[in-house]
């Protein structure tokens, strides 16, 4: 009788031991990530969004919203949207840029507010290449006027138009390759002005530094197009600009594109070959995207249909990646980190429909990470709050 007691009582002992333990043990997802001198406060990064609600380039109350709902959200890093180094490197008329110091200062406001929160910020820099010039979305897939705010130089490796409905852009000459390297540099003077923790250079989708890295949209014969080194020398020159302007503490990203998906186009060898590259030049993190360079391919698109990208390159390159691409489950985010897949998840449309979505994340993980002093009426029991800091002390606690 008694021995039966006592083995039934170090079983519920063990038992309890062992939930409590998976309990409090830390999901992948919300454990801090070391990267350049910041520590991210988990894994959740809100994905660059483009939101074409700019004004003459400068952000608006609208970004303001969108990036700061998110960073109340509790995600660790919130990255603007493709921001262009160049007027004519904008996809659109509203989109946002940073070529010049007046943009500086509405970034500011909203970094400061991020870093309020919490959150760390991002800024992507870009250049839309001969996908510039276009309507938002929602007024069609078309080419804007002149008189809608549109332009005429419409900027490419080579003379070739993404799709009839785009522009037939003009090829770059070697003066106009120099000065797209120095517009990213510059823009990310600015954007260290405007206080940003981290840069992300966009090479994917297609857009002007995606062109020069494939062989479908670079027919160039200089020293920026045909071999391999030289159609990727330009993001390399650019990354080197960059960073000079850029300190080695802030962490550096290049988005790119895995593989064209196209017959003759780039592929994922070429992408773990430039990752190697890119690590030796002081990139932190290969944001690991498709596609986007040619119209009408097929592409598996569903659940975590891009990670196996980010898991070859960080492997065989042996650098930092993100994953991006329908990541919308807590679980399904958190087993992409756990399994070494990567080391951070990048959202876009699951963050449209729930800007809260890591604090939702936490509570089904069972992960306690703090909600936003003024909401936790609504949070549940026991969840720590967050008090926000002022934008003094939370520039005191950051990176010079
Ligand atoms: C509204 C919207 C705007 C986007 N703008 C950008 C952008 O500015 N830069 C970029 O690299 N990707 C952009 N993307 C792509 C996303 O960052 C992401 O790579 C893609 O949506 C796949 O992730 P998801 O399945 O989580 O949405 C955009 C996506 C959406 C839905």
């Amino acid at each position: 009788m008694l021995p039966g007691r006592f083995v039934l009582l170090i079983l519920f002992l063990s038992l309890k031991h062992l939930s409590h333990g998976m309990l409090t043990e830390t999901a992948s997802l919300f454990s801090p990530f070391q990267i350049g001198n910041i520590t991210l406060p988990n894994r959740i990064v809100v994905s660059p969004m483009c939101q074409y609600s700019a004004e003459d380039g400068s952000a608006t109350d609208w970004h303001l919203v969108h990036l700061g709902s998110r960073a109340v959200g509790g995600a660790g890093l919130v990255v603007a949207e493709a921001t262009a180094v160049s007027p004519e490197g904008r996809i659109s008329p509203s989109d946002l840029g940073i070529w010049k110091e007046e943009h500086v200062a509405p970034f500011r406001r909203i970094v400061d507010f991020l870093h309020q929160q919490g959150a760390f910020a991002g800024i992507q820099l870009a250049h839309a290449g001969r996908k510039a010039s276009m309507c938002r979305p929602w007024e069609g897939e078309r080419i804007a006027t002149v008189e809608e705010g549109g332009w005429t130089n419409v900027l490419a490796p080579s003379e070739i138009p993404f799709a009839p409905n785009y522009s037939r852009p003009k090829a770059l000459d070697e003066n106009g390759v120099r000065a797209i390297i120095h517009a990213f540099a510059q823009a990310a003077r600015r954007a260290r002005l405007a206080g940003f923790d981290v840069v992300e250079i966009h090479a994917a989708h297609g857009y002007l530094l995606n062109e020069f890295l494939s062989p479908l949209s670079n027919h160039r014969s200089d020293a920026f197009g045909g071999s391999f080194e030289n159609r990727t020398r330009l993001l390399l020159e650019i990354v080197d600009a960059v960073r000079k302007e850029w300190p080695p503490s802030r962490p550096l990203f290049v988005r790119i594109s895995a593989t064209d998906w196209a017959e003759g186009g780039w592929t994922l060898s070429d992408s773990i070959q430039l990752a190697r590259i890119l690590r030796q030049r002081g990139v932190d993190l290969i944001d690991v995207s498709s596609g986007g360079l040619v119209p009408g391919v097929k592409i598996p698109v569903g659940p975590g249909y891009q990670t196996h990208f980010a898991e070859q390159i960080r492997r065989e390159a042996g650098i930092p990646t993100g994953a991006v691409g329908m990541i919308i489950e807590p679980a399904q985010a958190d087993h992409i980190l756990r399994t070494g897949q990567a080391d951070l998840v990048f959202l876009a449309r699951e963050f449209l429909r729930d800007p809260y979505w890591a604090l939702h994340a936490a509570q089904h993980l069972r992960q306690k990470i703090s909600w936003p002093v003024q909401y936790l009426r609504g949070a549940g029991t026991d969840v720590p709050s967050r008090e926000p800091v002022s934008a003094e002390e939370a520039e005191s606690l950051r990176i010079s």
